[in-house]
C-alpha cells in the first residue's frame, strides 16, 4: 500500500495476510462481473479466475456472475455443480445485474446444497439497470473492495502490518 504524507514522502506499508487461501472466481458475458472481480481480487492480493479455468479449492471463495433471464450462465451452473465442501471451506457471493438478485440466490442455494458455509446476509449485488449497456463504475469497484475487505476482516483474516518504510 502506498500513501503520501504531508512532507511529500511516499510511505510504503507492507501487509501480510493470515494463512487463508482466498480465491476470486467470476462468470461474465460482457465483462461487467470481471471488472468487479478484478477489483476484489486485486484488493485481496490474488488473481481473479473465470469459472471456466481450473479451480482447486479455497478456504474462502468469492464467486460472482451476471444474471441472464433471471438465471445464471450454464458455465456458472457447471462450476457450482463441481464444488465440494472438502476443498471449498466458505463461499461469499457477488453479482452484477440489471436489477434482480437471481445470481447470488443461485450461488447461495448451491452452497447450501453442498453444505458449504455461506452467510446469506453477506453478499454483494451491483445493480446496473436494465439497459444492459451500463458498466461498473469506479464507485462500484470501491463498493466491491470495501465489501470484500469487510468480509475478510469479519472472518478474522485482517491483514497484519509487518513493516512501514
Ligand atoms: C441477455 C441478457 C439477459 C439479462 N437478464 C437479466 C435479468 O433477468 N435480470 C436482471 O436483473 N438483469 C439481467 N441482465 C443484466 C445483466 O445481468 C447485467 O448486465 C450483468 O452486469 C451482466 O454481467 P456480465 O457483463 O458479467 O455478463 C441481462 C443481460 C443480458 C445481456
Amino acid at each position: 500500500m502506498r500513501s503520501r504524507c504531508k512532507c511529500g514522502m511516499i510511505l510504503v506499508t507492507v501487509i501480510e495476510r493470515k494463512l487463508m487461501n482466498i480465491a476470486v472466481v467470476f462468470q461474465t458475458r460482457s465483462g461487467n462481473t470481471k471488472i468487479v472481480a478484478d477489483a476484489i481480487a486485486s484488493a485481496l492480493g490474488v488473481e481473479a479466475k473465470s469459472v471456466t479455468e481450473p479451480y482447486e479449492g479455497a478456504d474462502l471463495l468469492f464467486i460472482g456472475g451476471g444474471v441472464y433471464g433471471l438465471d445464471v450462465d450454464p458455465t456458472m451452473k457447471t462450476f457450482l455443480d463441481a464444488l465440494n465442501a472438502k476443498t471449498t471451506k466458505r463461499i461469499v457471493a457477488f453479482s452484477t445485474t440489471g436489477m434482480t438478485k437471481s445470481a447470488v440466490k443461485k450461488i447461495m442455494k448451491a452452497a447450501k446444497l453442498k453444505k458449504i458455509p455461506v452467510d446469506k446476509k453477506d453478499h454483494l449485488v451491483i445493480k446496473l439497470g436494465f439497459d444492459h449497456k451500463s458498466k461498473p463504475q469506479e464507485t462500484h469497484k470501491q463498493q466491491a473492495v470495501a465489501w470484500a475487505e469487510s468480509v475478510v476482516a469479519s472472518l478474522d483474516a485482517t491483514p497484519t502490518l509487518v513493516a512501514t518504510a
